[in-house]
């Protein structure tokens, strides 16, 4: 036998052994469209997919914040030696603080540093999963695609509830609130603190309260998914949420991601929160998720967790964030406004209202996946075929022929 085929036979033995066994995987649905929208090279695309800002040019911008942080960065740093699997101390204090506010109760919280909010969402699912295996995670419909594979993939029970009524385009409050209703003890909710993704629609503070209400009465624990405060309401408000949680509830779990309102993507930089009932539990808790975080990527990225604890520990840059992630905020409010017009100039009907209604980057526009790839062939529109757009992606030099086409299929 020769030494080739003696080594095609040994290839084909291992790969019987593993890798044959392995399936191809779906296409992630977001993903997919942009590697599809980097490969069309129509004049005129436009790019609602991905959730990103861009601004008046279409650019994703560095924030100047960001820019200034990183001159700084440069000028002290002194080593790339390892962080902890639990970050930089510093980002976790500040992010801590910008998230739970001035009456939080602090010696119950505590932050570990994460790359991104997904890393945050998969070592929180291990914990939950670590406390009680296989516990049932109750996700809204429709929620993030993401969610579902982090909590199937930490061997996590799944059920939905309803949470979208798509007449109104807001929350099916009394659905929600019913099915909830029947979760067992010890259950896990899943919630988005602010600017749903994908529907942008969110509860009032007044349901955020009720909510609270039915989490502590049937003992469930809420995991809040919190990755757009300041795009919604505003910095503060948008926290609300988390905050009436933390100010009411005994235990909480919170992922939390940097890269929409700090615009550092692909910095990976998040955290991942804990609320327990005592210090000594929390602490337990915090020792639990650094241990994770050591099995699965040992430590956290640093470069994008510096800069946002040199930007929220200067008051002068910390200002000129708000600022500019203040002027997106009003850019993307002013955008959902105009599409609300759009709609209702070439239809001259009503029931656009929801654009304006809804927070946050996204919004569900009611098309079908068929309508969807009707947009992408026809209009070199790309938008997910659930029907979400990224409003934060759309030009205002855009938003007409983006509103004509959606007429048009
Ligand atoms: C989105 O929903 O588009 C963003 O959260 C980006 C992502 O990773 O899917």
């Amino acid at each position: 036998m020769s030494g080739r085929r003696r080594t095609h036979e040994r290839e084909q033995e291992f790969a019987v052994a593993m890798m044959d066994r392995l399936e191809m995987p779906a296409d992630d649905k977001i993903l997919k469209l942009s590697i599809m929208f980097n490969g069309d090279d129509r004049p005129g695309k436009i790019d609602l997919g991905i959730g990103v800002y861009r601004n008046a040019r279409g650019e994703t911008p560095i924030f100047a914040a960001v820019r200034q942080a990183e001159e700084k960065l440069f000028a002290q740093e002194t080593t790339k030696t390892y962080v902890t699997p639990a970050g930089d101390p510093g980002f976790c204090a500040a992010i801590q603080s910008l998230v739970f506010g001035d009456d939080a109760p602090d010696e119950r919280i505590r932050t570990v540093q994460t790359p991104g909010g997904a890393g945050a969402l998969n070592i929180l699912a291990e914990l939950a999963n670590l406390a009680s295996p296989g516990v049932t995670v109750h996700v809204p419909i429709p929620t993030w695609i993401n969610h579902h594979a982090v909590i199937t993939e930490a061997r996590l029970g799944l059920r939905e509830y309803r949470y979208l009524d798509p007449r109104t385009g807001q929350v099916d409050f009394d659905g929600m609130m019913d099915q909830l209703g029947n979760a067992e003890p010890g259950d896990i909710v899943l919630l988005q603190g602010c600017c749903h993704n994908p529907t942008g629609a969110d509860l009032g503070l007044e349901q955020w309260q009720a909510v609270a209400a039915l989490l502590e009465a049937r003992g469930l624990l809420p995991f809040v998914d919190l990755a757009y405060q300041g795009f919604g309401d505003g910095l503060e408000e948008d926290a609300a949420s988390v905050r009436l949680l933390a100010g009411r509830l005994p235990e909480m779990i919170v992922a939390y991601s940097c890269s929409k309102n700090f615009g550092i993507y692909r910095e990976r930089t998040g955290a991942a929160f804990v609320l327990a009932p005592t210090p000594a539990l929390a602490d337990r808790a915090a020792a639990q998720l650094a241990r994770l975080a050591r099995i699965t990527y040992s430590m956290p990225p640093d470069h994008g967790a510096s800069l946002v604890r040199i930007i929220l520990n200067d008051p002068a840059l910390r200002q000129i964030w708000k600022d500019e992630l203040e002027a997106m905020r009003t850019g993307v409010t002013a955008l959902r406004r105009e599409l609300a017009s759009a709609f209702h100039q070439i239809t001259n009907r009503s029931g656009h209202e929801f654009l304006t209604d809804q927070k946050g980057m996204f919004s569900l526009i009611g098309i079908s996946a068929d309508q969807a790839v009707r947009l992408r062939e026809e209009f070199a529109i790309y938008i997910v075929e659930d029907g979400r757009i990224n409003i934060a992606g759309l030009r205002g030099d855009q938003v007409m022929p983006f509103a004509k086409a959606i007429c048009a299929v």
